[in-house]
């Protein structure tokens, strides 16, 4: 990113977001630029937005993250109505991720996804065949995430670029069907006594494995 834009550091200040235009940058014309909301340049703008979007559109906001959207698709099982689906979410949106599929279920608690999922891409799918079938269409490598028997440790595994990461629910975990059609299931290295780690931690553990591999780190915020 351009040095000249706001960073992390930058970030405490607008945690509450902005004021109107008028108050913020006293005697400053507003932009009159396309990519800014007249609304929120008049209003303030309270979004959880990075400070570079401030007062843009939604719209706007979304085709510029495409620019630097990763090739990795992320999908969650909802069959028993999920409620780490949220964080999944916000965690694909901070990561750039192309899609988030949604496996079963269509609802889905929005909570946890702190309203990111406006700026991030989310498809349906009614059962895991049909994701794997749009999987495959894409020339997407399908790879399960979860502790079962017969999985690879992510640590050490090869994620695949153009890659779908599927995630399991609480109780059930990936189900059988989706593992047998991944080209691997790889699971996270625990050490305590739980059986497994929350879904919602998993995919960001997951989601930066593969960023870690393939992301170009020149180009994040
Ligand atoms: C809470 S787990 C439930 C299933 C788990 N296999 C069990 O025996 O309890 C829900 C989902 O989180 C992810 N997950 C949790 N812990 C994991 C780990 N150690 N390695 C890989 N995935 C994990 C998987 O996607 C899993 O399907």
């Amino acid at each position: 990113m351009d040095s000249n834009n706001p960073g992390p550091t930058e970030w405490a200040e607008g945690r509450h977001g902005v004021g109107p235009w008028a108050l913020e940058h006293p005697g400053v014309q507003a932009p009159v630029d396309k990519r800014y909301d007249p609304e929120l340049l008049a209003e303030g703008d309270r979004r959880n937005v990075v400070d570079a979007y401030r007062y843009w559109r939604r719209e706007a906001i979304v085709e510029d993250i495409d620019t630097r959207r990763h090739p990795l698709h992320i999908a969650i099982e909802n069959f028993e109505n999920d409620a780490n689906i949220g964080t999944v979410v916000r965690t694909a949106n901070a990561f750039a991720v192309d899609t988030v599929h949604i496996v079963g279920r269509r609802r889905w608690n929005r909570r946890g996804a702190m309203v990111t999922d406006r700026y991030q891409r989310l498809a349906h799918h009614e059962d895991v065949a049909a994701l794997l079938a749009w999987a495959q269409e894409r020339g997407l490598q399908v790879v399960a995430i979860d502790n079962t028997p017969g999985s690879v440790p992510l640590e050490t595994a090869e994620l695949p670029r153009d890659c779908l990461l599927l995630f399991g629910q609480e109780g059930p975990g990936v189900s059988d069907a989706a593992q047998q059609a991944a080209v691997m299931t790889c699971s996270i290295a625990q050490y305590g006594s739980t059986r497994s780690i929350n879904a919602g931690v998993a995919a960001g553990i997951a989601m930066h494995a593969w960023m870690r591999r393939h992301a170009d780190f020149s180009r994040s915020w």
